[in-house]
């Protein structure tokens, strides 16, 4: 959710910042902007639409400097115009400001500074900003900058420039912000990503983190002015795996990462005698008697495969909670509750929030996480990290796949060390593990079947999808990635749950994909097809290579390898978010941006 770039050094500050933005705009964003620091004074441009357009204008006219800051805004406060996008600049056109978050008291100090005889241009909340720090600027913009920041409250990642200074003044408080070292020279940005062209060395800014970032050094203060000395980190990602690699989108390259992705999930965690698992986590598993699973989105619905795994394998009472909601409704949390939260990002707000709130219940905490560094990490007792690389596309597979590989590997290790889990279902269950990549593999080969699935229903307006046990989840998440990506509105219902409301929408304009791979309920789930045929209904039946009963009920079958009922969801999804891709492809619809959507959402 929107993307930051700053840079200062020796080449051309347009390049670099255009490269980063680029390399950000997975994040989500409506309008974008760059100012760089010319002679003698600030030259600014800002489009609303995507960043072809700024590039466009650009292109005849390029701004030379050294010194600039760029940004790619999702709109808040404010419609998506070219008023609102940033950079946003003081009346003397001087100081320029960027501003990722919600300066929540900004409704008071616009009136006390248009009193002062202050002129705003836009409705963003980050308006005030300029004008504060102008206010207080006499001479130094790190003292201005600092006296600013005493007077706001809110979420932000700022960074602010002037046009007498070779500096970047950058401050962070819940927004992330990530700065990159360099030789001769220094960057800003939002997210990894943007660096890896020119650095893999980065420090992670922590909230309360006030920075001077000049070409030979950044200096890292806390609000006060007392420097702190902040860890560097190497990034291991490289440029070229948060790139396209030769497929026509990020969404569809990750979807078939995922076979070698999971490997890294698991590797080194099972261990030689094959019933164990090894996870690197403090977390006493006799010290809890209750798991709270709190996340958002997609990472919610990995959450919910996690409580079946959890439940089934390790006999602890799991509640998955919406983070946004659990942070805000007084949740019941003590010291024998582990309070688990999963995120790809490691910057999703509402999960972090509902992280500190079970930390202030005296909940322990273990974070299930994809991007080293990020302020999640910094906050949970432990991490299990997923191994996933880099995810660009906005619409999450490869994330999701190893967040359940990592609930797999939870799972079986707190029912080893609780004594929940029998030596022969742990050996049955990683075996099956073991297996997974290949099956995957398989899935994903089966492509061509679930494109004329897309190509015949792309027209329709909805769709319900079932599953039941462990698969409702994936229906959930099959639901999610068509609407997100396709637009389409679709449903999510538990199988059995379907003759309580949702079989009246049954129509022959409502095609169903019901989930009824290998399972105990496979019979009754093969009821509820019934039912849906009864009603003229179109079913799309995800099933078992194999399954011949299936045929006789189904309109259309697509169909997944075989395995442990328990690593199904693993499989299952496959043909989903292939179904999702297919029709927003065949619909010509932006795969990797969705319309409204952001990657990484970071304001509430
Ligand atoms: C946004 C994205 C979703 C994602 C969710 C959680 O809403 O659009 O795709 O599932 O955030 O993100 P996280 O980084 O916490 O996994």
């Amino acid at each position: 959710m929107c993307g930051i770039v700053g840079y200062v050094g020796h080449r051309q500050a347009q390049d670099v910042i255009m490269d980063g933005l680029k390399r950000l705009e997975y994040r989500g964003y409506d309008s974008a902007g760059i100012v760089v620091t010319g002679d003698p004074e600030l030259d600014v441009v800002k489009r609303a639409g995507k960043l072809s357009v700024l590039s466009d204008v650009l292109k005849t006219t390029p701004l030379k400097g050294n010194l600039g800051l760029g940004h790619t805004r999702w709109a808040t406060h404010g419609k998506p115009n070219d008023v609102n996008a940033h950079p946003h600049l003081s009346e003397d056109s001087k100081l320029a400001v960027i501003h990722n978050g919600i300066i929540e008291n900004y409704l008071p100090l616009k009136e006390r500074l248009v009193e002062a005889g202050h002129v705003f241009l836009s409705e963003t909340d980050t308006e005030v900003l300029v004008h504060l720090i102008e206010e207080n600027y006499e001479g130094d913009l790190y003292a201005a900058v600092q006296k600013s920041l005493s007077e706001v409250t809110g979420a932000y990642a700022l960074v602010v420039s002037h046009a007498d200074h070779d500096l970047i003044v950058a401050a962070r408080n819940t927004s992330p912000m990530v700065l990159g070292i360099g030789d001769g020279e220094n960057f800003v940005a939002s997210d990894v990503p943007a660096l890896l062209p020119y650095t893999k060395e980065v420090i992670f800014l922590h909230d309360g983190d006030l920075v001077l970032i000049t070409n030979d050094g950044v200096t890292i203060s806390d609000f006060a002015g007392n420097v702190i000395d902040r860890e560097v980190s190497t990034v291991e990602w490289d440029a070229e795996a948060a790139e396209k690699g030769g497929f026509e989108h990020y969404m569809l390259k990750e979807m078939y990462e995922q076979p070698a992705v999971i490997q890294q999930t698991l590797g080194g965690r099972l261990a030689g005698n094959g019933m164990d698992v090894q996870l690197d986590i403090g977390l006493d598993p006799n010290s809890i008697d209750r798991v709270i699973i709190a996340a958002a989105g997609t990472a919610s619905y990995a959450g919910m495969v996690g409580e079946y795994l959890i439940e089934k394998l390790a006999r602890l009472p799991v509640e998955v909670e919406v983070a946004s909601e659990f942070r805000y409704r007084d949740p019941v949390v003590d010291e024998r509750t582990l309070c688990i939260v999963v995120s790809q990002s490691g910057e999703t707000i509402d999960t972090l929030e509902a992280l500190r709130e079970a930390k202030r219940g005296g909940a322990k905490t273990l974070g299930i996480i994809n991007s080293k560094g990020s302020t999640i990490t910094r906050e949970v007792d432990d991490t299990i990290y997923i191994h996933a690389g880099p995810e660009i596309g906005v619409a999450s597979t490869k994330a999701y796949m190893t967040m359940l590989a990592a609930f797999e590997l939870l799972g079986i290790w707190l029912g080893r060390a609780r004594g929940t889990l029998a030596d022969a279902d742990a050996k049955e269950l990683i075996a099956a593990l073991r297996q997974t990549p290949k099956l995957i593999e398989e899935a994903l080969k089966n492509r061509d079947e679930v494109a004329k699935i897309a190509e015949q229903f792309k027209n329709y307006k909805d769709y319900l999808f079932l599953g039941r046990g462990i698969n409702f989840p994936s229906a959930l998440e099959g639901a999610l990635k068509l609407k997100e990506i396709s637009y389409i509105h679709a449903e999510a219902y538990a199988t059995g749950e379907m003759k309580h409301g949702p079989i009246a929408l049954i129509d022959d304009q409502m095609p169903v994909v019901a989930i009824a791979t290998a399972s105990p309920l496979y019979e009754k789930t093969v009821s509820n097809i019934q039912e849906v045929k009864a009603r003229d209904g179109i079913v799309i039946a995800i099933a078992n290579d194999g399954d011949t009963e299936i045929e006789k009920h189904a309109d259309y079958v697509l169909r997944v390898p075989e395995t442990h009922e328990l690593i199904s969801p693993l499989v299952n999804v496959i043909p989903l978010q292939m179904l999702a891709y297919e029709t927003a492809n065949r619909l010509e619809l932006d795969v990797d941006q969705p319309r409204n959507l952001a990657k990484s959402v970071t304001v509430e």
